[in-house]
């Protein structure tokens, strides 16, 4: 099952505009199982957690200020090839190269608010999960 799962984050922009509902109808309509679900409001420390792969990036500090400014929807999809499947669903980290269609062309607004996050690889899937989720939080249907 493990290489069937990604993890994924509606960030604070979508969930302040009241798109978490339609983020979340979408995932469901592509074939995903919602396995654990959850509301958080992140401190920068948490985040700064979460994104340390990235700590050596110039954009890690406006990232996870943005990542703590409001709360967040984390969960954990289950779906054949849930990884690769949910960053074609995602689109392009930029909205404004995103296919039409997906998720962040749809609800994002740029490079920084972007709608959401989805893992890039089945190890970071595993990790992320496991940042948010202990294992009593998730389903096994
Ligand atoms: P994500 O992790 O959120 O799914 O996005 P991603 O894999 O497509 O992009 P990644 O390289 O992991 O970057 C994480 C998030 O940082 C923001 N970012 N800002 N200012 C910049 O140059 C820049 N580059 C990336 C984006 O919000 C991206 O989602
Ligand atoms: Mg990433």
């Amino acid at each position: 099952m493990t290489g069937n799962k990604t993890f994924t984050m509606i960030k604070p922009t979508a969930v302040a505009q009241g798109s978490v509902g339609k983020i979340l109808d979408r995932i469901l309509e592509e074939g995903y199982l919602i396995l654990a679900l959850k509301m958080v409001h992140l401190c920068q420390r948490e985040a700064e957690a979460f994104y340390e792969v990235h700590k050596e990036r110039p954009f890690f500090g406006s990232l996870t200020e943005y990542m703590s400014s409001g709360p967040i929807v984390a969960a954990i999809l289950q779906k054949d090839n849930a990884v690769d499947d949910y960053r074609t669903l995602i689109g392009a980290t930029n909205p404004g190269d995103a296919a039409e269609g997906t998720i962040r062309k749809l609800y994002g607004t740029d490079l920084g608010r972007n709608a959401v996050h989805g893992s890039d690889s089945r190890e970071n899937a595993e990790i992320e999960c496991s940042f948010f989720f202990s294992g009593m939080e998730e389903m096994s249907w």
